[in-house]
Formats: C-alpha cells, structure tokens, sequence
C-alpha cells in the first residue's frame, strides 16, 4: 500500500488537535506530515510520534506534494484552499459545512458509505457533529426496517463550538456562582446553568441551520428518499464535551426493543449500555474521550406504529469531527482513493 503525504489544516484547534492524537491512536501510515494554521499560531511546536514540528501557516503552496489533507480551519478557509489542493493532486477531507451539500462531494461516515468515497472528485465532506453519531447507530436499523419517519432532539456540548466556547463556560460558571456579571460572546445567552434553544443562525422555516443539518445529511448518507419526514430540535447545554441525542424513530416493518439491542450490540462502533432496572444507561461522561457511540433507553415508542424511542451519546469531537475525519482517511488508503 502507499503510504501518503498528509497535511492537518487548523493544526492548532479543538478538532485538529484531536484529528492528530487520532492519527497515532489509528496508526495511520504516511510518508510526511505537516502542521498548517493561521498566521496567528504559526510557529508552535508540536509533538508527535517523538518528534517536535513546527506549525506552518499555510498557504497554497503548503500544499505540493501533499495527498490527504485533513481540515478542520473553518468553512471559509476550507473555500479558499480546496481548489489549491484539487489542483494540486490532493485529496481535501474537510470538516467545515462548506461543501457537505454539493452533489459531487461525497458526505461520509467511515464503515456506513463507504463506498461513496468512490465517486470523490478531490473533496470530502465530513458530516455535522450531531448527524454522525446518528449514522452509526441508525445505518443498521434502517438496514433491518427502513426508517419511515424521524424526531431527532440533540442536547449539544460547549465543545462543538470551539475553544471560546469551552472558555465561556469555565468562566461564566465561575462568574456564576462568585456572583460577578459575565458579558457572553461565543452564545447568545448566558450557557452557564442554562440550556439554549438555538445553534447556528435561524432559516427561514423556523428550523436553526444545525437542525437543518441533521435533517439533509441524514437522507445523503443514508440515501433516504427527498419526502421522507425528518425533524430536529437541537439544544446547547452546559456539558464541556459529549453530545446526547433522544431519537424517536418510525419503521416501515416492525422491529421490537430487543432485536434494537442485539442488532446495535453486533454493529460496528456501537457499545449498547441498557439496563435501567439497574441505572445503566449511557451518559455524557461514560462518552467523553472514547470512541463508541453509546445507544441505551430502548424502548417501544407510544406515539409510532412500528416505534423506537433510544438514547445515543458520543463524544462530538471524536466520532463529530476528528475520529471520522481519520476514518475516512484510512480508508482512502486502504481503498486507494488518493
Ligand atoms: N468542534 C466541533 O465539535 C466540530 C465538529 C465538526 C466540525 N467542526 C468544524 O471544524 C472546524 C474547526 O473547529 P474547531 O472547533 O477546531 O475551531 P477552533 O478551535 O477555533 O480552531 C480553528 C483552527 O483553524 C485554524 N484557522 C483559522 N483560520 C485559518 C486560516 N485562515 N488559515 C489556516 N488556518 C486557520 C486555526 O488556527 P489559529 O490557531 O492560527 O487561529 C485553528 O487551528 C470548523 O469548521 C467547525 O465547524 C467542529
């Protein structure tokens, strides 16, 4: 197999410094590897695989000679240097929403599309945090019953939104209880002891564009047809990092809570946690740092024919964000997409 030359853009953020642990931790296999950022952090040092690199702003020309770039730098960054990459004979994994949507991007989630990566033309999308852990779990369900209509309520952590927001909730709890006024910027309210009904900027339904994400990803990764009922409400809470999902899920063909279980049990990704009796049930801390998606509170759902209500939790800037991104780059290794 060869081995490429890889590039992370946005080295210095919450996702790229988690893409790169995460390329050790799946001993992804390359020839070089560079460190690329805003002129802002160029020039720190960064320890890898026992050796210490220099961060590089990057530029176009960062990009010759480099086959698997892995971005996580921002959607208008991403714009910029795709067509410098493309150009370049690269292959762009992006982390931004810029390209998600794009009919010839294809919007991947490692061991459940993956062979839409064949039809890449140079970009890859990685999808929405709250949508990918969605994928792993709901892949093989659908796989069994078909999904025939969808709620999705996400309970979303601090950490999605980069590192100012993981500094506002420090310093708005403490703010909080030493009874100081704290001015919040990174939300539009205050997150300490509260929950946000709102991320990213409302469309013109009503629906925020995160709860729109989750909607159209889902039918372009799982190829679900344009009509099929989908809806999300997405929820900031004052969690550092883990997203909680509660999905209610309607089948075509029947499909009870135990053959949920077995089916999640033996699908890839997954760690089934369910036994309320004995409150095992999974929660933000049992995902935080790991990379399963946890499923639990499987249950049959009252409002549904043919209805599961289940509980998913995963740590949203592993399986969100970088553990993808690597997923993906490994299998345009193994698959010799590159
Ligand atoms: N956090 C999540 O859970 C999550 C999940 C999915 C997708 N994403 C996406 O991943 C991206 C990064 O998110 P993050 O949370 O890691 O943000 P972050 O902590 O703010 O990091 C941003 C990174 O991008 C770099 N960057 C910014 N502007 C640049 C430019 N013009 N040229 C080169 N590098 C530039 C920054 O470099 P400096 O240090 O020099 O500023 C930094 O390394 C965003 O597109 C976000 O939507 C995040």
């Amino acid at each position: 197999m060869r081995k490429p030359n890889i590039a992370i853009l946005g080295a210095t953020g919450v996702v790229g410094r988690e893409i790169t642990k995460i390329v050790d931790e799946l001993k992804i296999e390359f020839n070089e590897i560079k460190f690329l950022s805003s002129a802002k952090s160029a020039g720190t040092k960064i320890d890898f695989q026992g050796k210490t690199y220099v961060v590089e702003e990057a530029c176009p020309e960062s990009f010759d000679g480099v086959n698997i770039v892995l971005a996580s730098a921002g959607g208008s960054t991403s714009q910029k240097f795709a067509p410098e990459i493309v150009k370049r004979g690269g292959v762009l994994v992006d982390n931004s929403s810029a390209f998600r949507m794009e009919k010839d991007v294809p919007l991947v989630i490692a061991y459940v599309n993956d062979e839409d990566l064949k039809k890449h033309k140079g970009i890859i999308a990685n999808p929405n945090c709250s949508t990918s852990q969605l994928m792993l779990v709901l892949k093989p369900l659908h796989e069994r019953a078909k999904i025939k209509r969808l709620i999705v309520s996400t309970y979303q952590a601090v950490s999605g939104a980069g590192l100012a927001a993981i500094n506002e909730l420090r310093e708005d709890t403490k703010a909080n209880l030493e009874g100081r006024t704290f001015e919040n910027k990174a939300f539009k309210k205050p997150i300490s002891f509260n929950v946000i009904p709102q991320i990213d900027v409302f469309c013109d339904n009503g629906y925020t564009k995160e709860e729109m994400k989750v909607v159209n990803e889902t039918k372009k990764i799982l190829h679900l047809p344009e009509e099929l009922p989908i809806s999300c409400t997405a929820a900031r809470v004052p969690v550092f990092n883990g997203h909680s999902e509660a999905v209610d899920i309607e089948f075509e063909k029947e499909i009870t809570p135990q053959e949920v279980r077995e089916i999640l049990e033996n699908s890839f990704g997954i760690s089934v946690i369910d036994n309320p009796d004995n409150f095992e049930y999974p929660t933000t801390r049992d995902a935080s740092g790991v990379n399963p998606v946890f499923a639990g509170r499987i249950r049959k759902n009252l409002a549904f024919d043919n209805g599961i209500s289940l509980w998913c939790v995963a740590d949203n800037l592993r399986i969100g964000a970088a553990l993808n991104t690597v997923r993906i780059c490994k299998k345009l290794i193994e698959m010799e997409l590159y």
